[in-house]
């Protein structure tokens, strides 16, 4: 079954996730979408120092906004501000160094940023990882889900209240159409059985976003969450994770504002706004986030499973002292 998936999912991939697959949907694209001016909103976007999130910072500056970068590497971060200023010409653009594989270190800066700013219109959980070794953070959490779940789900989670006090409240998370290929596992968050192959540990955690994405648009009617897949985009996360993938692909790429017009479009755009809360998005149009049978949907009771899971390790992260190192089989759900 894996193998018919996998093969499905590149068929599909070579036609829609391509440059070319870009230029087809974007044919469709209404050019008003994004006539729009967001000054006096402000917007946090993880990641923003490189590719996608980068491409995400300039369009939304390009717009009036206020753009809160959040990135892990200083020197990094100040030369991608810079650059987004001379690009946009505005200069409402802030650098906050936060890793997002530090689970306790996202919460104390989301609390932080709770305290001293009054409102926020848009996060976009950009920043994403695949670490080919199984390594652990500073609370015992595999790295890849750390940064690629945990760091946001606390992120948003701790950052809801204040969404909620905003207008016009976004969350855009950057996921993966390779999430397609895998079904949510609650029992294996840490993937500590079996051979670690990174390239599935990435996909389910984007899978994981997804299912974060659809919950949280439930329990919170007042936000509009959206989750998309941007395409295969030319950065140096394909290029230094996945080589051989990068140079079967370089002319097939899409360019990092093909990648991420979508994050834009959802973030700024009227037309967006009125989509239903939760959905996937592949060029501005909500796709179904399973491949035809492909037997990845999850039952009640698993989702379930991975949201206490998730809210207990949030939990613990929150109430031991820093170098506290969790043990997270301790905290999983025994849904069966
Ligand atoms: N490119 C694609 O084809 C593609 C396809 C599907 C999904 N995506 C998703 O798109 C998102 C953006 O990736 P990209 O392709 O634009 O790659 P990229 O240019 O390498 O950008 C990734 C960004 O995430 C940051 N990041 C990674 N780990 C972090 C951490 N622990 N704390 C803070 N920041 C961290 C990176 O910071 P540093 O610069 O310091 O490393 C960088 O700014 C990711 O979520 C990725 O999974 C990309």
């Amino acid at each position: 079954m894996s193998l018919y998936r996998n093969a499905i999912w590149f068929l599909n991939g070579i036609q829609q996730y391509t440059r070319s697959g870009y230029e087809v949907a974007s044919k469709e694209f209404d050019p008003r979408d994004l006539d729009v001016s967001v000054v006096g909103r402000s917007f946090m976007i993880t990641g923003a120092n490189s590719g996608i999130g980068k491409a995400t910072a300039v369009a939304i500056a390009k717009k009036g906004g206020t753009v809160h970068m959040v990135c892990r590497n200083k020197d990094k971060a100040e030369e991608a501000k810079e650059d987004i200023v001379t690009k946009s010409g505005n200069t409402e653009v802030y650098i906050h160094i936060v890793d997002m594989a530090q689970s306790r270190k996202v919460w104390e800066f989301a609390e932080a940023f709770k305290k001293q700013y009054p409102s926020l219109n848009g996060l976009i959980n950009n920043a994403g990882c695949m670490v080919h070794k199984r390594e652990l953070n500073a609370e015992g959490l595999e790295k890849n889900f750390a940064t690629n779940t945990m760091g946001v789900y606390i992120l948003t989670q701790t950052l809801i209240p204040l969404l909620q006090k905003s207008r016009d409240p976004r969350v855009i998370t950057v996921s993966s159409g390779g999430m397609l290929v895998q079904k949510l596992e609650v029992d294996d968050l840490q993937s500590m059985k079996g051979y670690f192959d990174a390239v599935m540990v990435y996909a389910q955690n984007k899978r994981q976003q997804v299912v974060l994405t659809e919950q949280w648009a439930k329990a919170n009617p007042v936000i509009h969450f959206s989750v998309m897949h941007p395409g295969w985009v030319d950065t140096p996360a394909v290029s230094t994770s996945m080589p051989q993938f990068h140079r079967m692909m370089e002319d097939r790429l899409r360019t990092v504002e093909q990648g991420a017009d979508t994050v834009v479009w959802l973030a700024l755009s009227r037309v967006a706004s009125r989509t239903r809360s939760g959905q996937f998005f592949q060029d501005r149009k909500p796709v179904p986030t399973h491949l035809p049978l492909a037997w990845t949907h999850s039952s009640a009771e698993e989702i379930q499973s991975f949201m206490t899971q998730l809210e207990n390790l949030s939990k613990a992260v929150q109430l031991q002292p820093a170098s506290f190192h969790t043990d997270p089989s301790q905290l999983v759900d025994k849904h069966q």
